[in-house]
C-alpha cells in the first residue's frame, strides 16, 4: 500500500487574485509542493513579489493581466499558461474584494466604499467563531493543496469548510 501524495510536481496551475492575500499565499504554496503558476491579477506590478518567491523555490512562473470577470481576458491567460507551462491542472479563484482594515488605518478611498461598521461587525462575527479569531492566509493553504492533489482523488465537487468551526454540521 502506498501513502497517498500531497505533491503537484511540474503541473501548471493558475490562481486568480494572486496580487492579494489568500491567492498570494496560495500560488506561493502551490509552488512550495512543486506546481508551476501562471498568476492572474488586475495588474501584473502588485504581483512581481509572488512570482519572485515562486521563483525562488525553483518553479515557473507568469504574471498575466486578467479581470477574473471577462471571458475573453481569462481565455487568453488560459492559453498563455498552456502555451508557457504546458496543459493547464489546477486551478484556483482567489480573485475578489477584501479590504477591511482597522478604522484608523484604512485609507480615504476604501472607506468611501465601504458602511462604518463593516470593521466592527467582522470583528463580532469573529468572537463567535468556535476557534474565537478570524483565519490567516497560512490556514487555507492546506485545504486546497489537498483538493488540487491525488491525497483527494476521490473528492468531486466536494465542498470543505475552513470556518474554523463557524459552520458546524
Ligand atoms: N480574508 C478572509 O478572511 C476571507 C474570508 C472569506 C472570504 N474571503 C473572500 O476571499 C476573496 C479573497 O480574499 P483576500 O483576503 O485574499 O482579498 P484581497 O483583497 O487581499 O485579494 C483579492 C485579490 O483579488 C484581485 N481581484 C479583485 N477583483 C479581480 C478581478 N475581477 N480579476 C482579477 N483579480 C481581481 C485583487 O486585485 C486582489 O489582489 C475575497 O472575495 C474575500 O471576500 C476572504
Amino acid at each position: 500500500m502506498t501513502s497517498p501524495s500531497f505533491r503537484l510536481d511540474g503541473a501548471a496551475a493558475l490562481v486568480t487574485g494572486a496580487a492579494g492575500g489568500i491567492g498570494a499565499r496560495v500560488a506561493i504554496g502551490l509552488a512550495e509542493f512543486g506546481a508551476d503558476v501562471a498568476c492572474v491579477d488586475l495588474t501584473t506590478d502588485p504581483m512581481a513579489p509572488t512570482v519572485a518567491a515562486i521563483e525562488r523555490l525553483g518553479r515557473r512562473a507568469l504574471a498575466l493581466p486578467a479581470d477574473a470577470s471577462d471571458p475573453g481576458q481569462m481565455g487568453e491567460a488560459v492559453a498563455r499558461t498552456v502555451a508557457e507551462l504546458g496543459p493547464l491542472r489546477h486551478a484556483v479563484n482567489c480573485a475578489g474584494i477584501h479590504d477591511n482594515a482597522p478604522t484608523e488605518t484604512m485609507s480615504l478611498a476604501v472607506w468611501q466604499r465601504k458602511h462604518p461598521d463593516v470593521w466592527e461587525h467582522v470583528q463580532a462575527y469573529a468572537k463567535d467563531i468556535p476557534l474565537g479569531r478570524l483565519a490567516e492566509t497560512e490556514e487555507l493553504v492546506g485545504p486546497v493543496i489537498f483538493l488540487l492533489s491525488d491525497a483527494a482523488s476521490y473528492c468531486t465537487g466536494a465542498n470543505l469548510m475552513v470556518d474554523g468551526g463557524a459552520v458546524c454540521w
